[in-house]
């Protein structure tokens, strides 16, 4: 039986997977390599820095260590000058009614991203208050696929991971969910991912009674 749910952030719970596309496109194009939507696709639940490596692989030079901090640095920037607009409506469809319905169904809800900008988005998006508990790039040292996020936030529930469901868009993070030996439901761009144990196009496809039972 499912006593916690742990979501993603980026591309489950709220829009920001775009803006995060958007501020890559436009850090690749200034410094002239090729990017696009599916190099895009493997960015998904990645570090920061591993992201930009991956972006790396088509320059035409190598960069150093410093050049790299200070792409990282204006990728973030291009990227927090988005989240600006953000607003409680940019939530995904469904998102809402099954965080309340999880709640009054007794079962704890958390947050398990990469992202360092985890606690400004929950705040822009009015659900800075909401979850049990929040595990995010601050406090972690290995991104998914490794396990780490997900294994902390079960932690906090102080809920054994078998109990736990995970509900990720990014192929890194179903990876992420089944190394802590987690059950994962795919949503968004992981939607056809065949690991996951349970898969939909958005949260507002599946019931509690689901996902208590998985
Ligand atoms: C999430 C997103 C990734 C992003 C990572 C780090 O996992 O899916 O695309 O690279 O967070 O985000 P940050 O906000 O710290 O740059
Ligand atoms: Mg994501």
């Amino acid at each position: 039986m499912i006593r916690a749910v742990i979501f993603d952030l980026d591309g489950v719970i709220v829009t920001t997977d775009e803006f995060h596309y958007q501020g890559w496109q436009r850090l690749a194009d200034e410094e002239g390599i090729f990017f696009d939507r599916k190099i895009n696709e493997r960015l998904r639940g990645v570090s920061r820095l591993e992201s930009l490596e991956i972006i790396l692989e088509k320059a035409g030079r190598n960069y150093s260590k410093e050049e790299k901090t200070g792409m990282a640095e204006r990728k973030n920037n291009y990227y927090r000058s988005l989240l600006h607009t953000l607003a409680p409506d940019d939530v995904f469809p469904g998102v809402k009614r099954m965080l309340k319905e999880l709640k009054d169904t007794g079962i704890k809800i958390a947050i398990g991203s990469s992202s360092k900008n985890t606690p400004f988005i929950l705040q822009k998006i009015g659900l800075e208050k909401t979850f049990d508990a929040v595990s995010d790039g601050n406090q972690i040292k290995r991104s998914k696929p490794d396990p780490e996020v997900f294994l902390l936030a079960a932690s906090k529930l102080q809920i054994p991971p078998d109990q736990c469901l995970v509900v990720e868009d990014a192929d890194a993070g179903v990876e992420a969910a089944i190394n802590a030996g987690m059950k994962c439901l795919a949503v968004g761009s992981a939607c056809v991912n065949p690991k996951a144990h349970l898969r939909a196009n958005n949260l507002s496809e599946v019931s509690v009674e689901q996902i208590r039972n998985m």
